[in-house]
């Protein structure tokens, strides 16, 4: 089983999956793909001698390049682990329930455009809830609506700052996004 890792960022989650597979029998990370070039997880993939490929807002929305690399590779799975952009629709067709995204807040609430990092955690706070967590999602043609695979929670106390509950909920991202997937695609697909 080939897997796609997305990654805008910083790609603490990506490293995670990609230690955590490193030694996986039968999955593997065969392409580590990002929408910008200076981020980190990039050279997190050359650490793992994973191919990395970055892109430009116009290749990905203009043309179906993204969609043949991922043929290319034999991709059958991708995980979006912290990517900001929105998946394109033709995107979505090629991989249908099996685009795998994880959102550091209790879907329903707190999603939607704009939602991510710590805009989520500030309306948290602000809305005095007295928990937050993950929610870890299959990607439909609505940002964040797609079926729920798995949330896990963690307290919120009335004096947490925003980056307090972004520490918890990172802690349960990086324990249970790896073993999610795991679990999601090694099961007979429903
Ligand atoms: C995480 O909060 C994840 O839930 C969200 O983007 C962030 C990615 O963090 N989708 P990192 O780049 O994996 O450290």
């Amino acid at each position: 089983i080939n897997i796609a890792i997305f990654a805008s960022g910083t790609g603490s989650n990506a490293q995670k999956i990609m230690e955590y597979f490193a030694q996986h029998p039968s999955v593997r990370i065969s392409l580590v793909l990002s929408n910008n070039s200076q981020a980190k997880v990039l050279t997190v993939a050359q650490q793992f001698n994973i191919p990395a490929i970055t892109f430009t807002r116009s290749q990905f929305y203009e043309t179906d390049e993204v969609i043949h690399i991922l043929q290319k590779h034999q991709v059958t799975w991708v995980v979006l682990a912290g990517f900001l952009w929105l998946i394109p629709v033709n995107l979505i067709r090629h991989f249908p329930d099996k685009i795998v995204n994880i959102h550091p807040a209790l879907l329903p609430k707190y999603g939607g455009k704009g939602m991510y990092g710590a805009r989520v955690h500030q309306a948290v706070v602000e809305a005095g809830e007295v928990n937050s967590g993950i929610t870890i999602h299959l990607v439909n043609e609505e940002y964040d609506k797609g079926k729920i695979i798995f949330q896990a929670s963690c307290p919120v106390t009335s004096t947490d700052t925003p980056e307090e509950v972004a520490h918890k909920v990172q802690a349960l991202e990086h324990a249970h996004f790896a073993p999610v997937i795991e679990k999601l695609i090694s099961e007979p697909h429903l």
